[in-house]
């Protein structure tokens, strides 16, 4: 069982399931999920299609076609409001959602971007927050998959999820 804080780009990631913060088109879009779309090729545009879109908050499964990865999970990460408006429960949401995909789906390995924190404007310390929370919850719970990567963009993203792991240790401590 692990949870590593990593910086990378996540297409370049050969674990079992990628996440994608996507929107609730599934259609593609910038940031992370221009660059999976990119690396993945046309069969996930295609199998995306498919799918009917996707509600914020909740998680669909793809193949992954020319990625390494074996499939893309694609979650909608809720745009920030403010924070009145139901965010961090969406966001822990989608978190949950993708996990209880990748682990219905087989995976033993699965890497995370830092969700809402792009395009969507969630502030980098509070996602982080939720994101440590949620995973460590999941593994804590047992359940797979047992290896889950934190996959930041930045060293700054990668330092917010590393206070936010130790604030969580130092919180559990107590
Ligand atoms: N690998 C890992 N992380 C990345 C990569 C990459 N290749 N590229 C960007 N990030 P964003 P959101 C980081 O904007 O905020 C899209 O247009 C980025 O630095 O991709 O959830 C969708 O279609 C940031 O930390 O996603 C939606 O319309 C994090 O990924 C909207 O943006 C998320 O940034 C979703 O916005």
């Amino acid at each position: 069982m692990s949870v590593e804080i990593i910086v990378a780009d996540i297409t370049t990631l050969a674990v079992d399931a990628i996440v994608n913060a996507a929107n609730e088109s599934l259609l593609g879009g910038g940031g992370v999920d221009g660059a999976i779309h990119r690396a993945a090729g046309p069969g996930l545009l295609a199998e995306c299609r498919t799918l009917g879109g996707c509600p914020t908050g909740e998680a669909r499964l793809t193949a992954g076609y020319d990625l390494p990865a074996r499939h893309v999970i694609h979650t909608v990460g809720p745009v920030w409001r403010g924070g009145g408006a139901g965010e961090a429960a969406l966001l822990a949401a989608c978190y949950r959602q993708s996990l209880a995909l990748a682990e219905a789906a087989g995976c033993d390995s699965i890497a995370f971007p830092a969700i809402s924190t792009g395009v969507y404007g969630y502030p980098a310390g509070l996602a982080a927050a939720i994101a440590v929370r949620e995973v460590l919850a999941w593994q804590n719970s047992g359940s797979q998959p047992g290896r889950i990567i934190l996959c930041c963009f930045s060293e700054e993203s990668a330092a917010a999820h590393r206070a936010a792991m130790r604030q969580h240790e130092e919180k559990s401590l107590k």
